[in-house]
């Protein structure tokens, strides 16, 4: 019989995956490391046996104990499930920031979750480190497993995740790209990897507003300013941050780090976390400067499905304005119009009158209508077009719209991306969107002018 003893067994010896699309025209090998694949669903499933196990090693962890964390989720989940292994009790400290999934999923653990606003600086007393302090040192027979100083976290992958990446390449990674939260990740990995061979380069990917880069390069710690990226970048320096090991710090943007990890999924069924796409951007980047002997590895942080309602929504892209262009369709495109005050879609049927609908497009100021009945498009009118007729024949004004009518404006799907859509502007004055089968909106040239 083959089995696992617990699914802390499960933690560990994660896949590499090529990038295929994704790297198209780049001469590197890119290899995605898939950490997402752990039992928990992320990187940091390892540091949480390790660091619980530490604890009990040095007899600080007794049982029946509690282990106290602040976290961005995934240290959290990695350390809940090791106490629900274990028998200990759990509570984590989180800020607002993070996604309602990772809250629920401690939760579903068996763990206490306390969220606190992400706004409090590192130095207030409301931060969510300074707090997870407070209670540790308020509860009896408890531990603060602090992922940020613990040398059991940058331990853990240099006794794993280096090893690894050193065995599943054969010796030929020569560049390893990491994000930096605790620093444990790319501190324990550099590591590894620099001791078997220095000439690997250790590359930090971090969000334009984190302190890492300039920090690295110029020694001082300038202001931090927020991103939304989750679980990496900080307003201080980590213990856990162990900068000699590392060669070179890319920032990236939210908008880079967002769209990246869409496309990941979308192009390479990768599916995962934003701090997985700010890895990815700056492997491309850095993919852009080197060779076909070279062999990139970056981290696969963690899943997708604890994104689901954040950057994976269409509508949350949206509303921070991050989403790219290249997913910007018709149906968020007249949601948008919606929402900044537009009307709906005005239209008659073929059985309005004429009269009635030249006083319709007098009052909106608009030159051409869509005609539709029960939800379908059967026509349209267009003012030059139906003005150009009544002047030749007034009576017509007491007609219904279906004797002067024009042919449709093209009807697109919702999904359909605006580019693709915008060629039938070049024809028709305006097209018409349908969700469902039935119409929703109309978009006119002037809608599509601000989408390049
Ligand atoms: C989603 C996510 N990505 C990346 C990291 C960074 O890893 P490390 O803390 O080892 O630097 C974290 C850490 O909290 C994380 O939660």
């Amino acid at each position: 019989m083959k089995y696992y003893n617990s699914v802390l067994e499960l933690v560990g010896r994660t896949p590499l995956v090529r990038l295929n699309r994704l790297a198209r025209g780049l001469k590197p090998l890119i290899l995605a490391k898939m950490e997402s694949h752990n039992p928990g669903g992320s990187v940091k499933d390892r540091i949480g046996i390790a660091m619980i196990d530490r604890a009990e090693r040095l007899g600080e962890l007794k049982p029946g104990g509690t282990i106290i964390e602040a976290t961005s989720g995934n240290t959290g989940i990695g350390l809940a499930l090791a106490c629900s292994i274990r028998g200990y009790r759990s509570i984590f400290v989180m800020t607002d920031k993070c996604s309602q999934e990772k809250v629920r999923y401690l939760k579903a653990l068996g763990a206490d979750v306390i969220v606190v606003p992400a706004a409090a600086k590192s130095d207030s007393p409301d931060h969510y480190v300074a707090l997870a302090r407070r209670i540790a040192s308020e509860t009896p027979n408890s531990i603060l497993t602090n992922q940020y100083g613990n040398p059991a976290n940058p331990e853990a992958h240099y006794n794993s995740t280096g090893p690894e990446l050193w065995e599943a390449t054969d010796g030929r990674i020569t560049h390893f790209v990491a994000g930096m939260g605790t620093g444990g990740t790319i501190s324990g990995t550099g590591r590894f990897l620099k001791e078997k061979n220095p000439a690997i380069h250790i590359i930090g990917a971090d969000p334009y507003g984190s302190v890492f880069k300039t920090f690295k390069e110029t020694g001082k710690i300038m202001g931090s300013s927020p991103y939304l990226v989750e679980g990496v970048g900080q307003d201080m320096i980590p213990e856990n941050v162990h900068l000699k090991y590392i060669d070179e710090i890319i920032n990236v943007t939210d908008r880079d780090s967002f769209n990246t990890a869409r496309r990941l999924g979308r192009e390479e069924g990768i599916f995962c976390g934003g701090s997985t796409g700010t890895n990815a951007w700056a492997a491309l980047r850095l993919a852009e400067r080197l060779t076909e002997d070279d062999v990139i590895v970056f981290i696969v942080c963690d899943t997708g499905e604890r994104y689901l309602s954040k950057f994976l929504s269409d509508e949350w892209m949206k509303e921070k304005r991050l989403l790219g262009e290249e997913r910007m369709t018709v149906g968020l495109l007249n949601e948008m119009k919606i929402r900044s005050g537009k009307p709906p879609l005005l239209f008659v049927s073929s059985e309005t009158l004429i009269a009635e609908t030249l006083d319709l497009m007098d009052r909106h100021s608009i030159s051409q209508l869509p005609v539709i009945d029960e939800g379908r498009s059967v026509g349209s009118i267009r003012e030059q077009h139906i003005m150009a007729q009544i002047i030749d024949d007034r009576d017509l004004l007491q007609q219904p719209v279906s004797s002067v009518m024009d042919l449709s404006f093209p009807v697109v799907n919702e999904a359909v991306e605006v580019n693709r859509a915008k060629s039938f502007l070049k024809e028709a004055p305006a097209i018409l969107i349908e969700e469902y089968g039935r119409i929703i909106g109309l978009l006119t040239r002037y809608d599509v002018l601000d989408i390049s």
